[in-house]
């Protein structure tokens, strides 16, 4: 019988794929309003573009994780197997969704596994950070990850969602201290995301003391996890509260910027992220790599090719980006002159600096 996690993941899957879960504030996408400084004298052709990179030890052949997303039912193993079929096809890495479900019951560890469609990927294990204040342990961190042949494991934060969900777990005292203790005792990289709500200047203050291999700033103006719960609540005054946190969270340009502002942590820019020029961006910024999430689950839910057809679209986009700003490599697009709205710049804050 189906356990309440997997009813869960399923209709998470279903609201994801069919309803209106998207959050762009204005009538452009939270990485469209930067502005990079186009060269009409590139001194390259675009086919000695070179968007290659490393990720994780493993070689990507342009800078993009599919998002964490599914798992936990034989609907979402089915997609999980098509998304990383896609990856591996076209040289990218994948991020598993949260693999709680597998924890307790680990027969549903089969709708993680996707190493045998995928072996070459950066391959990245998921978990809720509120899970290691359960009494989730290390030694359970690294069998889940070690099941599914994961090259590093990421751990989820989703405060906003946790608190608009009927049995959302809301205990998040203490979890720097339980991540730090967990990531000490684990012998495997270690990364930390958001769900959509992004980090803000202290979080990310917070963050540059762990000891992290990647940071995925996942910011506000993708898909909105307060919106999905607010379709799935049953009463009035919960809908009305999702409702009203639908748009709530640190913006993706303002969460990437706070986290590569402080540590050294690899950032991994995503939220609402959707498509290569999107991607050239966020890179221009100092991203390491980028996600994106929901337009490749929508793929996944049609077909393998669909995803390939996605995530070509997005290499061209991103090579193309990179022509018209005069880069050869990931190295040079990092030093194209861009501008972001100053609102949206970390010092638009008053910050207080001591939380
Ligand atoms: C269907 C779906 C399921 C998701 N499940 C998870 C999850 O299990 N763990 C997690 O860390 N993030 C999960 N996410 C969040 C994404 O990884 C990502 O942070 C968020 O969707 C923002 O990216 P996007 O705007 O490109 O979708 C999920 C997103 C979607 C669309």
């Amino acid at each position: 019988m189906e356990g309440p996690i997997s009813i869960r993941k399923r209709e998470h899957l279903r609201l994801a794929l069919e309803g209106d879960v998207e959050r762009p504030l204005a009538d452009k996408g939270p990485f469209e309003v930067v502005e990079l400084a186009h060269r009409a004298l590139p001194e390259l052709d675009r086919d000695e573009v070179d968007p290659s990179t490393e990720f994780l030890g493993r070689r990507l052949a342009f800078p993009l994780l599919i998002g964490s997303m599914t798992g936990g039912t034989a609907e979402a193993g089915a997609i999980n197997r098509r998304l990383a079929a896609a990856a591996q096809h076209c040289g990218v890495g994948m991020c598993l969704g949260s693999q709680r479900a597998a924890l307790e019951d680990p027969k549903l560890s089969a709708t993680f596994a996707v190493r045998d469609v995928a072996p070459d990927i950066p391959l990245v294990a998921n978990l809720g950070a509120v899970q290691l204040r359960e009494g989730v342990g290390a030694d359970q961190v690294r069998e889940l990850a070690a099941a599914v042949g994961a090259d590093a494991v990421v751990f989820h934060h989703n405060a906003a969602q946790e608190a608009v969900q009927a049995e959302g777990d809301t205990r998040f005292g203490g979890l720097t201290a339980a991540l730090a203790g967990t990531i000490e005792a684990l012998d495997l990289p270690c990364g930390v995301k958001e769900v959509g709500c992004g980090f803000s200047e202290a979080d990310a203050r917070r963050l540059a003391e762990l000891p992290l291999a990647f940071i995925e700033s996942a910011g506000r103006g993708g898909t909105s996890w307060p919106a999905i719960e607010g379709l799935r609540a049953r009463g009035v005054h919960d809908r009305e509260l999702a409702a009203a946190l639908a748009e709530w969270g640190t913006h993706s340009l303002t969460s990437l910027l706070v986290c590569l502002r402080h540590g050294d942590a690899p950032v991994v820019a995503s939220g609402g992220l959707r498509g290569g020029l999107d991607a050239a961006r966020a890179l221009a910024l100092g991203a390491a790599a980028t996600a994106m999430a929901l337009p490749l689950v929508r793929a996944a839910a049609r077909s393998t090719a669909a995803v390939i057809e996605e995530l070509a679209a997005f290499r061209k986009a991103l090579v193309t980006g990179m022509f018209l700003t005069g880069s050869r490599d990931l190295a040079a697009l990092r030093r194209v002159p861009h501008r972001v709205p100053p609102e949206l710049l970390p010092e638009a804050w008053q910050d207080t600096a001591d939380s």
